[in-house]
């Protein structure tokens, strides 16, 4: 066992680095504050080659392995959840089922689409009535000839008002239950598409949700992602790299949480000196320290674990509950190490804590990941 990453791997955490604090870091308070898709900065992404960053050269990506694009979304999270949270969806949840299962055709047509074309990609599982007990989904798909129809509506779906291409989960035959449920790549323009309900939330405001509605979408039978009736197990398997997106996104919080704290206590002058000098202050930086150092091993341990092609679902769900109550432990003591002004938001901590709290939520909750642990460990 070697702990070091690749030449590679070091360029790719260098320039996301430099990016996220030449670009992203000036604008991250701006882009809460008003909500504002950062478009600039994902077109910027799109450029370096970040969007799409996992997807195969030869269908217009950069080729990059799975621990870079954990590295990526790591680094952009440092400054802007929201902005780790866009590209994480993309490559995780949108790219990957189409590098996993699209066939050649569907590779030829939309990984293009989703790297060199600058389309987003989100992903379309949740529902109403259908959310942590996500097989019972009520959207359905009927063929008729040579496409199928579907109805039914999706919530909660990230990018989604800025996104042109789904990866969407619907009923094909309901009598079988999770064996009833296929996966199809639907675009924005397609008859029947609409976008319904724009979610205002608690935090990560740069990164758009919204309901997303199929009123007698027409999609073409070739759009079908995988065998019918096994989209269950399309939607798990990309929920389990998805979730170490989210891993690497609620570690990147914990460390821009932790820096900005130690930048703070450094200069705080309190009783005659840094509070930093305080053995209060240093023991949570060391209980954050040795937080953060763990969370990222299990974050990279998960993503070599995805690149072996074996099955990583336990990986992935330790690695997404260890580091999504890392990131709000972290975010909520660097907080109060900085007082009144961690509570103002003249500090990026009060953004933070608040961006960090969806990590436990989505993707699977900590709940679902405690599911899956012990389903995998006692089975
Ligand atoms: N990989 C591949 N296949 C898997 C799998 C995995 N990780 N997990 C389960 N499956 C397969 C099983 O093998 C089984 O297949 P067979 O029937 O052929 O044996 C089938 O799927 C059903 O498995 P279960 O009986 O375990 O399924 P379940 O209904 O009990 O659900 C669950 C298990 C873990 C609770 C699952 O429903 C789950 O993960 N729920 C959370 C959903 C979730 O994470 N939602 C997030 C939405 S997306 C999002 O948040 C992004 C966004 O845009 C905001």
């Amino acid at each position: 066992m070697e702990f070091k990453l690749s030449r590679e791997q070091e360029l790719v955490r260098k320039m996301v680095r430099e990016f996220t604090e030449t670009e992203v870091a000036p604008i991250a308070a701006e882009t809460d504050r008003t909500s504002q898709y950062p478009a600039k900065t994902i077109d910027d992404l799109f450029r370096y080659g970040i969007m799409g960053m996992i997807v195969p050269k030869e269908y217009g990506g950069a080729g990059a392995d799975d621990l870079s694009g954990a590295i990526a979304i790591e680094e952009l999270s440092k400054a802007c959840a929201s902005t780790g949270d866009i590209v994480a969806t993309h490559n995780g949840l949108c790219c990957g089922p189409i590098i996993s299962y699209g066939t050649e055709e569907q590779k030829k047509k939309y990984l293009p689409m989703l790297t060199k074309e600058r389309k987003v990609g989100a992903f379309c599982l949740t529902e109403a009535d259908a959310g942590s007990d996500a097989s019972k989904g009520t959207t359905t798909a009927v063929l008729d000839g040579d496409h199928y129809i579907l109805n039914g509506s999706k919530i909660f779906i990230t990018n989604g008002y800025v996104a042109d291409i789904f990866i969407v989960f619907a009923m094909t035959d309901r009598s079988k239950g999770t064996k009833g449920i296929s996966a199809f790549i639907v675009e924005k323009d397609f008859p029947g598409f609409l976008v319904g309900k724009h979610e205002v939330k608690m935090g990560l405001h740069g990164s758009p949700t919204s309901e997303i509605i199929f009123q007698d979408c027409i999609v073409p039978k070739e759009n079908l992602l995988g065998v019918e009736g096994k989209g269950f197990g399309i939607a798990m398997a990309t929920l389990d790299g998805g979730r170490i997106g989210i891993a690497a996104q609620a570690l990147g919080i914990a460390e821009g949480a932790y820096k900005e704290a130690m930048d703070f206590a450094k200069v705080r002058v309190q009783f005659g000196r840094p509070i930093s000098k305080f053995q209060n202050s240093q023991f949570v930086f060391a209980d954050m320290h040795v937080g953060i150092e763990a969370g990222r091993l299990l974050t990279y341990k998960a993503a070599i674990a995805k690149s072996t092609q074996k099955r990583f679902t336990l990986e992935a769900a330790t690695a997404k509950l260890f580091c999504s109550e890392l990131a709000n432990k972290t975010a909520t003591k660097a907080l109060q190490m900085c007082g009144g002004y961690g509570y103002t938001n003249d500090y990026p901590l009060e953004r933070m804590m608040r961006d960090a709290k969806i990590t436990e939520i989505y993707e699977g909750t900590s709940e679902i990941q405690r599911v899956v642990i012990s389903g995998n460990i006692l089975n």
